[in-house]
């Protein structure tokens, strides 16, 4: 018997909630086959899609959330294997680690018909994709899993919001093809924050979420500015600011970076925008010699899943 999960990427951040804020979108999306063995232990078979990734259970994101639910289950000596399918690459600012994590978890979870909800899921995916962020913050793990737009209070009790989604909020999300380590990107942000911009940002946070409550499209765009974060990491995206600008120009609500880039996205009111700014954002990307890729969704609500 076998189980296959699967967890969709996500926006980390949102922009202006840095490590506290994240939205779950349709595709792409990680899958993680479970099945038993009759060796004891867990063990990555095969990994799909991807070169380089690690199959020690320990280094793996997938591995080792999956192992921190055996132990918590006290299941450790059973025998499982998982087998990991990446759809998305690492580093592209698409919580792609996040996801695979979620996957392990939910896979192992249905395996073993332990019955934990996917809240009681929620730590172990974190510890698991812990490894390949460099720090404990579940802006992706959360909507992964949870579906929707989440706000985590605490990232160590694992306090989490869900918030109403706008019926015609849409994403799209544009993944140029560089590669950006999490760890990287953290390193580089200052440790501290003048008083005015705090109070800049915790109005926009305040603003954009009052939107969320009653389908303000225009406030969620006059929200959605990141003046503590953006300002520090668009120099690592090339042409971000071109690409930023061609959203807003055809429409978007806001834009900005997702999670920690170099995948820019934008919030927009209907499809038909969303497909609009994505052109424009590819087409900005490619005036610098970046090639990219265009996911436009509206939000997922519904988080990762059991593939039956
Ligand atoms: N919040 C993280 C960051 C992204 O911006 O560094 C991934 O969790």
């Amino acid at each position: 018997m076998e189980v296959k999960a699967f967890a969709p990427a996500s926006i980390g951040n949102i922009g202006i909630g840095f490590d506290i804020m994240g939205l779950c979108i349709q595709r792409p999306g990680d899958q993680v086959v479970a099945r038993h063995s009759s060796t004891p232990g867990l063990r990555i078979t095969e990994i799909r899609g991807a070169t380089g990734l690690p199959t020690d259970i320990e280094l793996n994101t997938a591995g080792l959330a999956a192992l921190r639910l055996l132990e918590h289950l006290g299941a450790t000596d059973m025998g499982i294997e998982l087998e990991i399918h990446k759809k998305m690459p690492s580093g592209s600012g698409l919580g792609s680690s996040a996801a695979s994590a979620v996957a392990g978890v939910m896979a192992v979870n249905a395996l073993l018909d332990a019955g934990l909800s996917k809240k009681e899921l929620l730590p172990f995916a974190c510890m698991g994709e812990q490894i390949a962020s460099g720090g404990l913050h579940a802006d992706n793990v959360a909507p992964s899993l949870l579906g929707g737009i989440v706000l985590i209070r605490d990232n160590h009790t694992f306090d989490i919001v869900q918030f109403p989604v706008p019926p015609a909020l849409y994403t799209v999300v544009v993944h140029p093809q560089l590669e950006m380590l999490t760890k990287t990107a953290r390193a580089i942000l200052r440790p501290e924050v003048p008083l005015k911009t705090y109070i800049e940002q915790s109005a926009n946070i305040a603003a954009f979420v009052s939107a969320l409550y009653t389908d303000d499209y225009d406030l969620i765009g006059r929200s959605l500015q990141d003046v503590i974060i953006e300002p520090q990491r668009a120099g690592l995206i090339p042409g971000f600011h071109a690409v930023k600008a061609a959203a807003l120009a055809h429409g978007a609500l806001g834009s900005s970076i997702s999670g920690a880039g170099p995948s820019v996205f934008a919030l927009c009111k209907g499809a038909f925008i969303a497909e609009k700014a994505g052109k424009a954002m590819q087409a900005a990307f490619s005036a610098v010699n970046i090639s990219s890729t265009i996911y436009t969704s509206p939000v997922n609500i519904e988080g990762a899943g059991i593939i039956l």
